[in-house]
């Protein structure tokens, strides 16, 4: 595969942009690509048509300031531009914009930025306040300068996907949003640029996380009949596995719905959780399916005091 074309200015971005073969796939990043990105460009490449001329993927490598608070990991952030690109070129990307910070504040920080409205503001957003609204600024930004017919985000920041989503139907923008599932590493850790910070100890620790969302996972998957306490009870069987490891802090673990991050309704649901390993924050999901609402039958009943007592 040919190396694609590195655009370091908005510029050369709108100078290429016309040549670009349709349709044009987005895949926008903050780098240090791993293989849940190399999901996230094959799914692109895919929705682009496997032949180049036939279809373009762009991808946007920048590690966006916006959605970093003081003190948080903007600075040591891993930065590997030259195994990012190779990993492009080998998965027939087009182009990539990989711009400063400069070319895309020239003003610092911007003063217009957009409101990621409620769902903005509970679970990563209540413990990362205006990380929404920074990822939501420059994930507009790039939909406006890069003009994608499809953009391809991954399920594992599943708030961010289900934000992106509304911002799309909210602001009528015209761009088709395509979701990839999680990559998990053999040991079942999802893959995020973060984990390279982990020690073996710590990541042993932050196995934890994913053997939680499993233990959830069991839990609903052994539902049957009706039962209104079923999101209660995958809570808390994912809760106690948590509980168990004092090491991890736990932000928070819920069941919810996977559009708006509200409760969970019977039918699809997320369990989401945040916890911090070492000083490094993970965050993680997994989809279950909850039972119709209704009386609870004995067994399920017993075994969800069971889990409560425990
Ligand atoms: O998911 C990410 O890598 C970032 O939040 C994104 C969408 C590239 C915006 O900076």
């Amino acid at each position: 595969m040919s190396a694609p074309a590195l655009l370091r200015a908005k510029a050369e971005l709108a100078a290429t942009r016309p040549d670009l073969p349709a349709p044009v796939v987005l895949v926008p990043t903050m780098g240090a690509l791993h293989a849940g990105h190399r999901a996230l460009l094959r799914a692109a490449r895919a929705a682009a048509g496997p032949d180049p001329s036939g279809g373009s993927v762009l991808v946007s490598i920048f590690v966006n300031p916006l959605q970093f608070r003081p003190g948080e990991d903007l600075d040591r952030y891993p930065r590997t531009m030259e195994a990012d690109l190779a990993m492009c070129a080998a998965e027939g990307v087009t182009a990539v914009f990989a711009p400063p910070a400069a070319e895309m504040y020239p003003s610092g920080s911007p003063e217009v930025t957009v409101d990621p409205g409620p769902m903005g503001r509970v679970f990563e957003g209540e413990f990362r306040p205006g990380f929404f609204n920074g990822v939501l600024t420059v994930v507009l930004k790039l939909f406006h300068l890069t003009r994608p017919d499809v953009a391809v985000f991954g399920e594992k920041d599943a708030q961010q996907l289900a934000l992106v989503r509304r911002l799309v139907r909210d602001t009528d923008l015209d761009v088709a949003i395509e979701s990839v599932p999680t990559v998990r590493d053999a040991d079942g850790l999802a893959t995020s640029s973060r984990n390279r910070y982990l020690s073996a100890a710590d990541r042993a620790l932050a196995l934890t996380l994913p053997r939680a969302l499993r233990a959830g996972q069991a839990r609903a998957a052994a539902q049957d009949g009706r039962n209104s306490a079923a999101a209660a009870a995958v809570r808390a069987a994912a809760a106690d596995v948590l509980r168990a490891e004092p090491a991890l802090a736990v932000d928070y673990v819920a069941v919810v719905d996977p559009h708006t991050f509200g409760p969970a309704e019977p039918g699809p649901a997320l369990i989401v959780a945040a916890v911090t390993v070492g000083g490094t924050r993970l965050i993680d999901n997994v989809p279950v399916v909850l039972p119709p609402d209704g009386p609870a039958d004995q067994n399920t009943e017993r075994d969800f005091l069971g889990a409560a007592d425990h």
